[in-house]
């Protein structure tokens, strides 16, 4: 029988919160400031849309929940860390998080920026320790996967040319560029990841896989985009306003927010496309939904 999205999305976030505190070092533990501070960037907040990937894609695989887990808390743990770097002074300085102070204002910056450093390594921990169901060639693949989204060649990279770009104005392909890199990258890890823990599939179902992962990846971001010119900074937890006031290129800047609507439309219905080959593919495709329609 298939639940309604509410349902599975409720069971696999409170499997996602309950894994996340679980693999977090306790906070009474030495040093207790970064244990607190770790705890306090990733717990209570944040909507696990990336998690929530991870564990649809492992459905459309046909595996079993439980395998997915490790992949799903490892991403969100990366994207922890890039959220707590990109909101520090020599960054987006930014205050607000999730509708609470940025880590580096609840702590200071040096934690700060030992926390992003701790919730890295905890990520590949999680990753490289033995998952049940999963072969160790598989696993070394889900390792290899996530590192390379996450370093110069995905959200690392990404984040290097949005603070190359302030103040630039780039063409529509060198934004492409960007978004893919910095946001794009870890949502198609947390796709691919999820669809690693299954079983195998065809180079047909993977590349329609990856290419839905993609469009979706873009998709979040220009949406990011549009909810930061459009949206209030109490919907959002954080900041509204920053791209224009800090002359970053963004969709909105660059063709306007009607336009950068119609594309997150579109790239959506490319990413629905993709999911063809796929029978079991009705949580991917409501993720979409959700990712374009979000208010926040
Ligand atoms: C925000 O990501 C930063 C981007 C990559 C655009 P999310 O919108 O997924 O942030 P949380 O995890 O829900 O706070
Ligand atoms: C952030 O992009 C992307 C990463 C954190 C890698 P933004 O700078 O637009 O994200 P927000 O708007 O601060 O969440
Ligand atoms: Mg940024
Ligand atoms: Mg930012
Ligand atoms: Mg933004």
């Amino acid at each position: 029988m298939t639940t309604d999205f509410s349902s599975w999305s409720n069971e696999l976030l409170i499997r996602t919160e309950s894994a996340l505190e679980h693999y977090l070092p306790n906070a009474g533990n030495a040093p207790v400031r970064l244990h607190a501070a770790m705890r306090y960037a990733v717990l209570g907040g944040g909507k696990r849309i990336r998690p929530l990937l991870a564990y649809a894609a492992g459905e459309a695989c046909e595996t079993d929940p439980a395998r997915v887990t490790a992949a799903a808390c490892a991403v969100e743990l990366i994207h922890a860390y890039s959220l707590v770097h990109d909101d520090m002074p020599c960054m987006d300085n930014d205050v607000l998080r999730r509708g609470k102070p940025t880590c580096h204002i609840e702590f200071d910056v040096a934690t700060a920026l030992l926390v992003g450093d701790s919730l890295q390594s905890l990520a590949f921990e999680i990753l490289s320790a033995r998952i049940e169901g999963i072969d160790a060639a598989q696993q070394l693949n889900m390792i290899k996967l996530l590192a390379t989204a996450s370093g110069s060649h995905g959200m690392a990279g990404g984040q290097a040319i949005d603070l190359d770009s302030v103040g630039a104005s780039l063409t529509l392909p060198e934004l492409e560029f960007m978004h893919i890199h910095k946001t794009g990258a870890l949502i198609r890890a947390a796709v691919m990841l999820g669809a690693n823990c299954g079983n195998s599939r065809t180079e047909a179902e993977l590349s329609g896989l990856d290419h839905y992962a993609k469009c979706l990846g873009l998709a979040f971001q220009v949406v990011d985009d549009i909810l930061d010119a459009s949206a209030s900074t109490n919907d959002l937890g954080k900041t509204a306003g920053k791209d224009a006031e800090q002359n970053k290129p963004t969709y909105v800047s660059l063709m306007g927010i009607a336009d950068a609507r119609l594309l997150a439309r579109s790239l959506h219905e490319e990413a629905m496309t993709a999911l063809d080959p796929y029978t079991h593919n009705l949580r991917l495709r409501q993720l979409a939904d959700i990712i374009v329609q979000r208010t926040c």
